[in-house]
């Protein structure tokens, strides 16, 4: 897959189809509407006319013509773009993304698009870009028959007026956002069996070694030492070893503050069955998802491997499988954790907190001062926010007001709940200094958050809470079904912010 830009005019490029986003009710009779009106001799204005389309979101006009000027193409590909007025730069990856997969499946290999966003150049060929690689992704690796072979190989993107590196910067940039984004996804996609933790672990030394990160790997024994006992309380019902991902990411000269350090700290649940207070059975193969938060962090790592941003990260993810077994944790046991805390685990499905409090400990103990966590943690968030927006809580307002405007501009929707004393208090434990589940069925989200909160000594911390946007249930048209690599954008914005 290749991105370039062009500098002439857009019709002339040496492509299969043109594509343009068309505003709701907008009229073929203005700038580059006009000119490709013009160019295929009235087609435009005669399917608004007809109203066959009209611009909304989601519509698409598909049409061919002989081309009465110097252009290659004789496709043209309208799609719609709803209200002008809230037409954002991250919509040009919806666009993009819904023009690839629709040409994609006519066997078209080369398209331009005339870009319609008006902000930043660079920011909108990296959306572009994004969209256009992301778009491409399929769940399909282990058919053997069925798959789809089809891609689209070039994107042409002409943004008008602006300076052609800066477009050429922006998908170059925009290219690894969606690849890292679709190695997000493939690990997500991963069934159970074949990543496991130290699957997980190895594809992450790997990729560390191509993007330039450090790479550490934890193993039980060293965790152990470590005190990680509310870690290691999931991990020992199962088969499969837990490691403790540790991903370095050092500028070779660093802006901001020398003792300020991000950490991304992600949920690598490999498979939850729940453990001894096992799941019921229907249902139960989405868990393979529950790392999905882990996937989030080593997508964005390698983006920041490779983007090279001038501010230190520190990437971790827990990669632990939560198995019932005649070695598994019991509801009532009490462990402690790598701060000393003790635990009283009352229910066992919650685990990726008993997971995240260790390994938000131990980013805090290798310094990090701010720290976003992510996980696919409860149910309730589902409830609440269904797929739309990720849940967002934090003991720092400006880091959590930071990610929800990041994410308005990478095109993610989060929504804050609230933590505080009288919530926190739903996780006293009668034996132990906490509980591991709070008063039934009450503000689960929100509990799951003020049990990892109490694992964060001074550090700013955020926690995203990804159960109902980390996959989809169907296709849209820029996006195949399956893992979504949430916040990976978002967060890379975060990283850009605070240089
Ligand atoms: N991984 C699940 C949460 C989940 C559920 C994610 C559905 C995505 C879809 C998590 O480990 C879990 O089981 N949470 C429990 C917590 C409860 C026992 C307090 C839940 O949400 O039911
Ligand atoms: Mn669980
Ligand atoms: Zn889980």
């Amino acid at each position: 897959m290749k991105s370039s830009a062009i500098t002439g005019n857009f019709t002339e490029a040496n492509v299969d189809a043109l594509a343009i986003a068309v505003f709701k009710d907008e009229k073929a009779g203005s700038g580059a509407l006009k000119e490709l009106d013009k160019l295929t001799g009235g087609l435009i204005a005669s399917v608004l006319k007809a109203e066959e389309f009209k611009g909304d979101s989601g519509e698409i006009a598909f049409l061919r013509f002989a081309g009465k000027g110097k252009n290659k193409a004789e496709r043209l590909l309208l799609i719609g773009a709803g209200d002008k007025n809230e037409f954002k730069t991250a919509d040009e990856a919806i666009i993009s993304g819904t023009a690839t997969r629709f040409l994609r499946k006519r066997n078209i290999k080369s398209f331009a698009l005339y870009a319609r966003a008006e902000g930043d150049a660079k920011e909108v060929a990296q959306c572009a870009a994004q969209g256009f690689v992301a778009s491409q992704f399929e769940l399909d690796k282990y058919k053997s028959a069925d798959k789809n072979e089809k891609s689209v190989d070039n994107l042409v993107l002409c943004i008008e007026g602006a300076d052609q590196a800066d477009v050429e910067e922006g998908l170059r940039r925009g290219e690894i956002v969606g690849e890292s984004m679709n190695f997000a996804r493939e690990l997500a996609n991963e069934p159970p069996n074949i990543l496991h933790p130290t699957e997980m672990a190895n594809r992450a030394q790997k990729m560390a070694k191509e993007t330039g990160l450090k790479c550490e790997i934890l193993d039980e024994a060293q965790m152990e030492k470590l005190g990680m006992g509310s870690l290691l309380s999931v991990s020992i019902g199962s088969d499969q070893p837990a490691k403790l991902i540790v991903l370095r990411y050092e500028p070779k000269k660093s802006t901001g503050s020398k003792n300020e350090l991000l950490a991304l700290v992600g949920k690598g649940i490999t498979f939850d069955t729940g453990g001894i207070s096992l799941k019921p059975g229907e249902g139960m193969e989405a868990m393979k998802y529950d790392m999905s938060g882990g996937a989030t962090v080593l997508g964005t790592m390698r983006a920041i491997g490779l983007l090279k941003p001038s501010i230190p990260v520190l990437g971790i993810v827990a990669a632990v499988e939560n198995m019932p077994d005649g070695k598994a944790t019991r509801p009532s046991d009490v462990v402690t954790a790598m701060n000393g805390k003790t635990v009283e685990i009352l229910n066992t499905d919650a685990e990726g907190r008993l997971i995240l409090a260790d390994a938000v400990a131990y980013a805090e103990k290798q310094g990090a001062t701010r720290i976003v966590d992510m996980a696919t943690l409860t149910g309730a968030v589902i409830i609440a926010l269904g797929d739309v927006n990720t849940g967002i809580m934090g003991n720092d307002q400006e880091l959590v007001d930071d990610i929800i405007e990041c994410g308005k501009r990478a095109g993610e929707d989060f929504w804050q709940l609230p933590l505080g004393k009288e919530y926190s208090k739903g996780i006293k434990s009668d034996i132990a200094d906490i509980k591991n589940i709070g008063p039934s069925r009450k503000a689960g989200t929100i509990i799951g958050a003020a049990f990892i909160q109490e694992f964060v000594d001074k550090a700013k911390w955020a926690h995203l809470d990804i159960a109902g946007t980390a996959w989809s249930d169907s296709a849209k048209p820029h996006q195949a079904k399956g893992p979504t690599a949430v916040a990976v954008r978002t967060l890379l914005k975060l990283v850009e912010k605070s240089q």
